[in-house]
């Protein structure tokens, strides 16, 4: 009997718009259903948003907006981002669906009932820790670096409430036993050993509700605390197939399948540990496959906002198409280790492995077979040496490529198929059709370009999976009819399936070289960097200050005269907490002289000075010797 697959993404938080590191999980996911749909096997592949959260309620406030608008408008952002991807996902999951929300009311229902070691499972206690709030979780000592959250170079804040706590203790044993045993698979090994370093440290029990968070959905039990993100993110996977609603779907999708969870690494804990306690509390399954991925470098730095090196994937799509993307994004590194994304490199990659390798397999077969064999399928008659030899690594690669899907080697899956359109190519270029047509020898000539044919049917099944509309156009024009083009894996294991005499289709080049959008790539990707020129617009000048005051009802506000050279001007500025405004007459500090002016709590404000800012305090930038106020600085 054919396996079923449920495969899920992580949901995405809502307050950062969709990246390639989120293109990347959804990408590979896209790829595994899809191969295992084309192989005869039942998939459901799973995304969503996750949209929960004080982190959501702060930027929606900043924004003026309410948390569900903000909501509503992101997670169509990520929608968007998926279709020109040409993700193919079932379903998408918002974690603000009624439907979730009651899935994640009946869980919470159960583990609160639930015993473990004949104590309850969930119990009330008092939480303090540093609590991060652009990661949404407490954070350990150890995980700060300076006294800070590594991700988000900011001093987390010291939180004591009251909560409720699941008793994660009571279930370690049994997770690691799953985990140690296979029956919860990790993948890469390396994430595994990771998962089981964790047991190793010690994990407490964890709390799964907070009091201060306002928008989140309510415990059942004590509607006035609220479930914490992870509590409320982890059973989308089940609230998305019924678990709340309908046990036959949640039966067939979870119960009956194999269920892979996708994920990157940042997220191992609450995907390996977590959530099968969480799932075994309540007596459900829990999943069989965890992948923890790797992170990516963008040239050999991490992604983010700050250094402008975050990639939108639109940007990509519009330069390369869907499929190029997909194929670049995925073939940049083995598939769950950490790499770095060379996208300087895309335009190189693109025109040696697409446009050469494969644009020109297929245009050069096609070519030959209108050329040669009136633009129809010819027909094999009998096989010599090399013949046999490419035939039989063409049907063995598809089982190749499908047990590399099974262990989730998706690069390597990839290499495979580009491995047989290298060998597509030397097979043309050492049979040399031309040759033959030349002397006359019409039955070897009409084997070899229907070997070739062959082969781009094979090729396009495999291609399937990674460029959908790329397969589909290599079987336009092999002629296939609309209803095909959808490629079939098991016939891909069979030989002499087209037949001779199919009429070939209209053939256009799959990938046009690119060659002046090269540098348009780096450009983008480096687009938080700025021309001197746009640097020259900010004019920024020594000024000194003339009179200091505190702006009453504002705390951190303060009021200065200051002279920048002959003019006055009056700037306001967030630096009460640092400075005293007695300390700050004559004072030689750095202003930008051309700002617009901005109204701050009724007071005008003709400039900015500048502060550096690490977390902890706040300096005022000065000159290094006395100079006159007005100087330029440049
Ligand atoms: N909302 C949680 C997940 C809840 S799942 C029940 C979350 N969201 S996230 O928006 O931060 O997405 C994190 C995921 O995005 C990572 O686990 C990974 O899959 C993907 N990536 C984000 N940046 C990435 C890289 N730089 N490289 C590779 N993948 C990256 O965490």
């Amino acid at each position: 009997m054919s396996k079923r697959f449920f495969i899920t993404t992580p949901i995405y938080y809502v307050n950062d718009k969709p990246h390639i590191g989120h293109s990347y999980t959804t990408i590979v996911g896209d790829v595994l259903a899809r191969f295992h749909r084309i192989n005869g096997e039942e998939t459901f592949y799973l995304t969503g948003t996750d949209e929960h959260g004080a982190n959501v309620a702060e930027v929606a406030k900043a924004q003026g907006k309410t948390p569900q608008q903000l909501c509503d408008q992101n997670s169509q952002l990520f929608k968007a981002a998926w279709e020109k991807l040409d993700i193919s996902y079932d379903y998408f999951v918002r974690t603000t669906d009624q439907r979730h929300e009651k899935a994640v009311g009946k869980l919470l229902t159960e583990m609160n009932r639930a015993k473990v070691e004949g104590k309850p499972a969930v119990y009330q206690g008092e939480y303090t820790g540093l609590y991060c709030l652009g990661c949404e979780k407490f954070l350990t000592e150890k995980e700060l670096v300076d006294g800070k959250c590594p991700n988000h170079l900011t001093v987390p804040q010291r939180i004591t409430e009251k909560n409720y706590f699941f008793r994660l203790s009571g279930f370690i044993s049994q997770v690691e036993s799953l985990i140690r045993s296979g029956k919860i698979k990790i993948v890469p090994e390396e994430r595994k050993l990771e998962t089981l370093g964790l047991f190793k440290q010690g994990l407490e029990d964890f709390s799964i509700s907070r009091e201060k968070v306002t928008w989140g959905i309510p415990l059942p039990f004590d509607p006035k605390q609220i479930a914490y993100v992870w509590v409320d993110a982890l059973p989308n996977y089940i609230s998305a197939i019924g678990y709340g609603d309908n046990p036959k779907e949640f039966q067939k999708w979870w119960t009956k399948a194999e269920v892979i969870h996708l994920t990157g690494k940042d997220i191992l804990k609450f995907h390996n540990v977590f959530w099968p306690a969480m799932l075994l509390a309540v007596g459900v399954k829990t999943p069989d496959m965890v992948v923890n991925h790797g992170f990516f470098t963008v040239k050999g730095q991490k992604m983010s906002k700050t250094l402008g090196n975050v990639i939108d994937p639109h940007y990509l799509v519009e330069q390369f198409g869907a499929d190029a993307t997909r194929y670049l994004l995925l073939t940049q590194f083995p598939f769950g280790l950490d790499g770095d994304i060379q996208a300087d490199r895309f335009v190189e990659k693109f025109n040696s492995e697409l446009a050469n390798d494969l644009g020109n397999l297929v245009s050069r077969a096609a070519k030959m077979i209108k050329d040669y064999c009136q633009g129809a399928i010819p027909e094999a008659k009998a096989y010599d040496k090399s013949d046999e030899e490419i035939r039989s690594l063409a049907t063995q690669t598809t089982q190749k490529v499908m047990e590399l899907i099974y262990e989730i080697r998706v690069t390597a899956a990839i290499e495979e198929v580009f491995k047989l359109v290298k060998k597509a190519n030397q097979y043309i270029e050492s049979s040399a059709p031309w040759n033959l047509a030349k002397n006359n020898d019409f039955e070897k000539l009409n084997t070899k370009l229907y070997l070739a044919a062959e082969m781009l049917r094979i090729i396009s099944a495999l291609l399937y999976p990674i460029m959908p509309n790329k397969a589909a156009q290599i079987r336009e024009v092999l002629g296939f009819s609309e209803k095909e083009l959808i490629p079939s894996l098991l016939k891909a294991k069979e030989w002499g399936v087209l037949p001779a005499g199919q009429k070939l289709g209209k053939i256009e080049p799959l990938f046009p070289r690119m060659d002046k959008q090269a540098k348009k790539v780096e450009a983008n990707v480096e687009d938080n960097l700025i021309s001197i020129e746009e640097f020259g617009k900010v004019q920024l000048k020594v000024a000194e200050v003339k009179e200091a005051e505190k702006v009453a009802g504002a705390d951190k506000l303060l009021k200065l005269k200051v002279n920048v050279g002959d003019e006055e001007k009056q700037i306001v500025a967030g630096i009460a907490s640092y400075y005293q405004p007695k300390d700050l007459i004559g004072k030689k500090i750095i202003v930008v002289n051309n700002l617009k002016p901005a109204t701050l709590r009724g007071i005008k404000s003709e400039g900015m000075l500048l502060a550096a800012q690490d977390g902890k305090s706040l300096v005022l930038l000065t000159v290094d010797k006395d100079i006159g106020s007005g100087a330029k600085i440049s």
